[in-house]
């Protein structure tokens, strides 16, 4: 069974989120840190604390039966405060995950896609994100119109305009 849909992430989504920031700071098999190490990181936790707070914004894709099986979601941060992809004061930073069995599978994709309408819903002229350049996603990304603004050391900081 490959079917899935997209609908708008909850206050309820909360755990399920924090499931997948743990899947994108484990993406490759080299990170394993446990889910509690990586929720009680703050510089991780970040991306999730307080879901679902005024301003975020984000997408399940679930599975025929309902049940989740990714996420992506937006979210602004402070420039006193800000993620690995910070850009600016204005501009929310996505994070992307995909249960390990649904990967492959289109999710991730139609997951970007929903979210960058309701960026455009929201009223946001641009997304970003940071990515680490060894991660495959990143081919999806540019795929998506994403476009790296700044290089670190490892890792890229993507953005791209909200049409
Ligand atoms: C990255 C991730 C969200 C992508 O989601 P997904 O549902 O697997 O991706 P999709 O099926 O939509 O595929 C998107 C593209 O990536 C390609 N792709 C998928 N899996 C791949 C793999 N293992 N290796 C290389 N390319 C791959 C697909 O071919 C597709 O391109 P195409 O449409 O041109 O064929 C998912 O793999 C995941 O959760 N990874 C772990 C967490 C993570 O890395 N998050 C991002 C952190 S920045």
């Amino acid at each position: 069974m490959t079917s899935f849909q997209i609908r708008p992430a909850t206050s309820e989504d909360a755990r399920f989120l924090a499931d997948m920031l743990v899947e994108a700071a484990n993406w490759s098999h080299l990170h394993t840190r446990s889910r509690v190490a990586v929720l009680e990181d703050p510089h991780i936790s970040h991306y999730i604390a307080g879901w679902k707070r005024p301003g975020d914004f984000g997408s399940v894709a679930v599975d025929a039966h309902g049940i989740a099986i990714g996420g992506c979601w937006g979210r602004l941060f402070p420039a006193n405060a800000p993620g690995h992809g910070f850009v600016a004061v204005g501009v929310p930073e996505l994070t992307l995950g995909v249960n390990t069995q649904w990967r492959a599978l289109g999710v991730g994709r139609a997951l970007l896609q929903a979210v960058g309408q309701q960026a455009k819903a929201a009223g946001h002229s641009r997304l970003s994100l940071s990515v680490e350049r060894a991660n495959f996603a990143q081919r999806l990304y540019v795929s998506e119109g994403f476009i790296t603004v700044e290089s670190g050391t490892g890792s890229d900081t993507m953005v791209r305009a909200v049409r």
